[in-house]
């Protein structure tokens, strides 16, 4: 029976990978510090290794007898990284680089690798292509960038097989909206539950290819036994492309609600436009995305609603 180990597992697309894997009968290991993820987001019997991933020995830890490691620990967000570059480093390249080592060390059959969209910066011309030169506009892109490149290195230079899936803005359920560096996606849901103005940095006509979470899941899963992916950098996302201010419309359409946005400064930084080619995802994963923007969002809404109410019900 292979081991899957989930680095980042108690996190929001790791947490999601975790359960996909338990429904379909795999054993699961999660590895997390819990700095974002949260222990309620582990089922009950999954072992969890508890640590920084930065450190050897809890790297070691987490992946020793592990098959497939599908690597998404790391501190998102691009805002959280201009604050803080050097923590955001450590975790998501010095964490990288030791996850790596201990993959070698321990022979596991593929990594799996959470890439960013990011690394693309603000390239002239849409959809973005994984042979695009990158051209990464903050310490989070350029953190991405450089363990994708680690990635590479390693299948060349080792052996280790290795697949950065390349993320595009990814929503669902379990996503938190509980700090200003959350995802943008949430963050408009909370104000529009909270009847209060969704905040758009800048004039909401950037675009994202905003992807729900499970058609995330199915890309990594797929990449974790595609035959001629190894040693490749791949996009997964729907396609397509939606600006803050259609955004905006259409969860006030899902919600029920017609609030109108509070306009702030552009952040720093900010990607203007972001839209994957899928293409390649095709050809190497088979992938197709299974669940739209507006499925995606109008589950993503039932869920919160879910949780609101069972916060309130669990309150004294
Ligand atoms: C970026 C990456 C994405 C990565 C994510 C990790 C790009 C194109 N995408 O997402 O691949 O996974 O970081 O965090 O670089 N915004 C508002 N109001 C808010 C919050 C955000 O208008 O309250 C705006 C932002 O300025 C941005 C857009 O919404 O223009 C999306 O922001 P966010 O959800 O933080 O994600 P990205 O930075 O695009």
């Amino acid at each position: 029976m292979p081991l899957y180990v989930v680095t980042g597992g108690a996190g929001f697309i790791g947490s999601h990978l975790v359960e996909e894997l338990l429904r379909r009968g795999e054993t699961v290991r999660v590895a997390d510090d819990f700095s974002s993820g949260l222990r309620e987001n582990v089922p009950a019997g999954v072992e969890v290794i508890d640590g920084d991933l930065s450190n050897p020995a809890i790297a070691d830890r987490a992946i020793a007898g592990a098959d497939y490691v599908l690597h998404q620990a790391a501190i998102p967000s691009v805002a959280r990284s201009i604050d803080d570059p050097l923590r955001s480093h450590r975790a998501n390249v010095d964490g990288s680089l030791q996850v790596l080592l201990a993959a070698r060390k321990h022979r596991v059959k593929r990594l799996v690798y959470a890439g960013s969209s990011s690394a693309y910066g603000d390239s002239p011309t849409l959809p973005k292509r994984e042979d695009m030169p990158a051209a990464p506009k903050s310490p989070y892109a350029l953190q991405k960038f450089v363990a994708e490149q680690y990635c590479r290195l390693f299948t060349q230079l080792y052996g280790l097989e290795t697949v950065t899936i390349r993320y595009f803005n990814v929503f669902g359920s379990r996503q938190q909206a509980s700090s200003p560096y959350s995802g943008v996606i949430s963050l408009f849901i909370k104000a529009l539950a909270a009847d209060t103005q969704p905040i758009i940095l800048g004039n909401g006509a950037q675009t994202r290819d905003f992807t729900y979470v499970a058609n995330v899941v199915d890309g990594v899963l797929r990449a974790c036994t595609a035959p001629e992916a190894s040693g490749e950098v791949i996009n997964v996302a729907t396609g397509g492309r939606v600006s803050l201010l259609q955004l905006l419309d259409t969860l006030n359409l899902v919600m029920g609600t017609a609030m109108a946005p509070e306009f702030k400064g552009l952040r720093l930084g900010d990607v203007r436009d972001s839209q994957a080619d899928i293409q390649k995802a095709q050809k190497l994963l088979g992938y197709t995305p299974i669940v739209g923007f507006e499925e995606g969002l109008r589950r993503t809404v039932a869920w919160y609603r879910t949780t609101r109410q069972h916060d309130k019900n669990i309150q004294p």
